[in-house]
């Protein structure tokens, strides 16, 4: 499939946008600061593939962010179970910050995302969501694929 291009120029903080790509929807969020400093800072030992491992993401997707820029976040927005769609859920927790930093919920069988795709110890989800190969074409264009 050929290379997707996704305009981020309206795209607001905290907000999501999809484009399409190989059939699959790509998730793109404009991460606040506010959603950095909670993925950054959560407890590793809660997710069961903090540093990412698995082979989900090209090479030069690095650290706790899973992306290029800490702002931007480029992830497959497909379960890694059996393939549902997880919903956007990018609020924390009012009552226990500690307990939702904000991420993904998937409704099917109940597997947690952080908010870089990273997958929650004992939920039915394997491994993190997978990172597209995608980069920047301008400070505003991302090329998908
Ligand atoms: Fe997402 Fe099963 S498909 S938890």
């Amino acid at each position: 499939g050929a290379p997707v291009t996704a305009d981020v120029s309206k795209l607001e903080t905290g907000q999501r946008m999809t484009v399409e790509w190989r059939g699959r929807p790509v998730w793109i969020v404009r991460r606040t600061d506010d959603m950095i400093e909670r993925t950054e800072n959560f407890d590793p030992d809660r997710l069961a593939d903090p540093d990412s491992n698995e082979p989900q993401q090209p090479q030069y997707v690095t650290g706790p962010l899973r992306s290029i820029r800490p702002d931007i976040s480029v992830l497959i927005g497909i379960c890694t179970h059996l393939g549902c769609s997880p919903l956007y859920r990018p609020e924390p927790d009012d009552v226990d910050m500690a307990a939702w930093p904000g991420g993904y919920f998937c409704p099917c069988h109940g597997s947690y995302f952080d908010l870089a795709g990273r997958v929650f110890r004992n939920v039915p989800a394997p491994t993190n969501l997978e990172v597209p190969p995608y980069r920047f074409e301008s400070d505003d264009v991302i090329v998908v694929g």
